[in-house]
């Protein structure tokens, strides 16, 4: 449906309240929207970002409800498909438009969409397009979370449309973020599952963002954002260096003995004073995982041994962790093997990403013995310590 943002400005998206998985990979458990705007200036019309190509319908009816005299152009903000997949339908169904973007964008779109050339306009950081009282302002953010990501500003009117960046998997019938705790949480996850791998660069693009005055962020999932400074102080928290007194154990246990060592190390932290958040991985959206990853100073992986290696499952659960690359400063290994193993060598090497020090693990054979509790409470006061000398605690 239509919502009227502000004189000249509309949203034109689609609420997707049933998707519960991204790329095959990532849980949505609060469904997601497209966001798309119309922006009408005196001479010219423009349309920012488009929607996930199976919702085009919906888009082309709200535009045809705007009785549009003209559209001139769609800035493409960002080439994935939820965003600039619905492009080929909408240039078919508008021959005088062009789609505006960047150069990297621009040869990602003609790769995966067969755009005509003729049809992309190029533009730079800084560049403006004049739409007639209104003003779009380009600048280049790269990496939040493609190599072409960028975001649009209008200066008359204070609003940022950042597409992905500062934006949150919700589907919700209210145009603007209500529910602060709510939304903070969906955009934590969408923070971790996306934008962490590239946390330094999100940093500059935090510090350029503050040479403009923003009432409103229009990104394009989720909610509209009137109080800015949320999501912003939000970000530069999460993106910053600082870690927090936090311990995340993801962890697996086949027989019981792993967790019994979790268990043990759960209760050693608590004692010391230290937050610990332990993930049965199997029972834990990967999603889940990831936003308890932002802050942690210290991840302890538990695994038993299968196979001479770690579960499939926990090697899974590392692989991703060393891919969005959480800031965490120390790691360390607990679990369990029947006969022998090579558990910690090849959980090491699948984290290799993570600038972290690894504390001495607590890997036993079968059953905890009073000798490897005593190993447990060793670790928790290694990571006590370590915690100690950061400051955190
Ligand atoms: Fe929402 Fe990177 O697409």
């Amino acid at each position: 449906m239509i919502q009227k943002i502000m004189d000249e400005i509309y949203s034109v998206g689609i609420l997707d309240w049933d998707r519960r998985l991204f790329d095959e990979l990532i849980p949505l458990p609060d469904g997601t929207s497209y966001n798309a705007y119309i922006i009408k200036g005196k001479e010219k019309i423009a349309l920012i970002d488009t929607v996930e190509p199976k919702f085009f319908e919906g888009l082309l009816k709200n535009l045809q409800q705007l009785n549009l005299a003209h559209l001139d152009y769609v800035v493409i903000n960002h080439a994935e498909g939820d965003h600039a997949g619905s492009l080929p339908q909408l240039l078919e169904n508008y021959p005088e438009l062009k789609a505006v973007t960047n150069q990297k964008c621009k040869e990602i779109i003609m790769a995966l969409m067969h755009i005509p050339e003729e049809r992309i306009r190029v533009i730079e950081d800084g560049d403006t397009l004049d739409l007639g009282g209104l003003t779009l302002q380009f600048l280049m953010t790269p990496w939040v979370h493609w190599p072409e990501t960028m975001l649009t500003y209008i200066p008359e009117k204070k609003i940022l449309f950042p597409c992905d960046f500062l934006g949150s998997h919700l589907a919700t019938s209210e145009l603007y973020v209500t529910d602060n705790a709510r939304f903070l949480t969906a955009a934590k996850r969408f923070y971790a599952e996306i934008m962490m791998p590239f946390r330094k660069l999100i940093q500059n693009h935090l510090k350029k963002l503050e040479d403009y005055e923003i009432e409103i962020i229009a990104p394009s999932h989720g909610p509209l954002q009137s109080n800015p400074s949320l999501i912003l102080d939000a970000y530069k928290d999460w993106t910053s260096d600082e870690v927090k007194n936090e311990v995340a154990i993801p962890y697996i246990s086949m027989y019981g003995s792993t967790e019994k060592l979790v268990l043990a190390l759960v209760d050693a932290l608590m004692e010391r004073g230290i937050t610990v958040k332990p993930y049965r991985i199997t029972r834990t959206d990967i999603g889940e995982l990831a936003m308890g990853l932002v802050d942690v100073a210290t991840i302890v992986i538990g695994s038993p041994t299968v196979l001479v290696g770690p579960h499939p499952v926990v090697a899974y659960a590392a692989i991703l962790a060393n891919a969005i690359r959480p800031k965490a400063k120390f790691a360390s290994i607990v679990g369990s093997y029947g006969w022998k193993g090579k558990m910690v060598e090849q959980i090491a090497s699948m984290i290799g990403n993570l600038k972290v020090e690894v504390l001495p693990p607590v890997v036993i054979k079968g059953k905890p013995t009073e000798a490897d509790y005593k190993e447990i409470e060793r670790l928790a006061e290694d990571i006590y310590n370590k915690h100690k000398e950061l400051g955190i605690l």
